[in-house]
């Protein structure tokens, strides 16, 4: 069974470069089914989520081929197929395939989705949104098959801003007869990704960013050559290990101007840090964080993806910190891994947790149960004194490129096996 192991204690020192956003990368390479031709997309992590999605593509008829760090795929031959399961039930962003395929096909058929088990994540407001705009769908034990006869623009209210939904009503909405206007909109970087790219192809899209953003249907998408951007969540995890080593880091290509509530929440923890278009450079000076709440929100909020990683830090807090997780509500699943290095967490319910801070965290070993839960656990073996295992390492790579390689150019002792 592979594992990760790390001897903590060691200050993080140096430079490393941040991969591509694993939350752009996907919904734009699900919306390539919707421009006839080819695109390019580069800095795409290689990550296993992103070849899961590469499969999906090729298994819809698209030639999919990587280019160093960029993926060209050409969607000339797209038709609805059967996916294989296993892909589609990885991960939870096999959910764009509904509008993706409903905008390109006028039918999907597909498992239901999979992804971290980190709360209910149910598709209904998914679902519910493409009926608005005329899809129909057939709900079965193991999963959705849905059709059109064509979609429409609609105005479409969301109950609470979810990026999913948000993502899935551009995608049916940019080749629909006539306008969507999306109210409650989500607003998260990554929204603004997926516009830049469709609007390249074609499309019109205004307000991706706020609350609102109307599309206006056009009759067809041609490819286009687009960048993604460096992933905020790892940028945060590395800012946040800094932090809580007491380190001196630069995150060459951190994505800074999206990265304000982390950055804060690090500067609040004890680090000093310094934002230039380059990157950001993190200086902590070792002392214990000393905070009495943190509280994940929608974007610009503090993001709910690095929590469990804030979560960890904060095991060395001086006071008590309340920590508030508005989002999901299976996100604490990792607390038992950090108690069994020394922290003491209460959870009091789904949505709080109660951190009495201690000195210091001991190696142990330990197993990640999702994603960033297990980064989280890479973080506090960094911090904690002696030998750390982490078990459960394929939920991590998801998302990290390779940690192990990240770390260990900021000199942390640390190996895959
Ligand atoms: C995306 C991100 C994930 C991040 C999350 C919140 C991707 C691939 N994933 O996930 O990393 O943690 O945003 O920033 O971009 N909900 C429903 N019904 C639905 C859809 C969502 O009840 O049909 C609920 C969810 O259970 C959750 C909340 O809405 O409680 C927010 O979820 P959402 O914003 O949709 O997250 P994802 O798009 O799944």
């Amino acid at each position: 069974m592979e594992y990760i192991q790390v001897q903590g204690g060691i200050p993080l020192q140096g430079k490393v470069r941040i991969q591509g956003s694993k939350n752009a990368a996907l919904p734009v390479l699900a919306a390539t089914l919707l421009t006839e031709g080819e695109s390019r997309i580069g800095n795409c992590p290689k990550i296993s989520d992103v070849y899961h999605m590469e499969n999906l593509l090729r298994c819809l008829g698209c030639r999919v081929c990587r280019e160093r760090g960029a993926l060209r795929v050409d969607t000339a031959g797209v038709c609805v197929k059967l996916m294989p399961r296993e892909a589609i039930c990885s991960m939870r962003s096999s959910v764009f395939l509904l509008g993706a395929l409903l905008g390109r096909c006028g039918e999907v058929i597909l498992d239901y989705p999979g992804g971290c088990v980190i709360g209910k994540r149910p598709i209904d407001m998914h679902l519910s949104a493409l009926e608005q705009m005329g899809a129909r769908f057939r709900l079965t034990d193991t999963g959705v098959c849905g059709y059109t006869r064509g979609l429409h623009g609609a105005e479409i209210c969301l109950s609470f801003p979810s990026v999913g939904v948000t993502e899935n009503i551009i995608m049916a909405a940019v080749t629909a007869k006539g306008d969507t206007v999306i109210r409650g909109a989500a607003a998260e970087p990554e929204i603004c990704t997926l516009c830049d790219y469709l609007v390249c192809c074609g499309a019109g899209i205004e307000g991706a960013g706020t609350d609102k953003i109307h599309i206006h249907g056009v009759s067809s998408l041609h490819g286009a050559d687009f960048s993604i951007d460096s992933d905020r969540i790892v940028a945060g995890t590395y800012l946040l290990a800094c932090t809580g080593t007491g380190g001196a880091c630069f995150l060459e290509n951190a994505p800074v101007l999206q990265m304000g509530a982390v950055i804060h929440a690090a500067e609040q923890m004890g680090a000093l840090c310094d934002l230039s278009d380059k990157g950001l450079y993190v200086q902590s000076m070792g002392k214990r964080p000393c905070i009495n709440r943190l509280t994940t929100c929608v974007y610009p909020g503090f993001p709910t993806d690095l929590q469990s990683v804030a979560l960890a830090v904060l095991c060395r807090n001086r006071q008590k910190c309340v920590v508030e997780e508005q989002i999901f509500e299976n996100r604490f699943r990792v607390v038992p891994a950090l108690s069994s290095m020394g922290a003491d967490i209460r959870i009091a319910d789904a949505h709080k947790a109660e951190i009495y801070g201690c000195e210091r965290l001991h190696g142990a070993k330990v197993k990640a149960e999702e994603l960033r839960g297990g980064a989280a656990l890479v973080v506090a073996a960094l911090m904690a004194d002696g030998l750390s295992v982490i078990y459960g390492t394929e939920y991590i790579y998801r998302g990290y490129e390779n940690i192990c390689r990240d770390l260990q150019e900021l000199g942390a002792r640390i190996v895959s096996v």
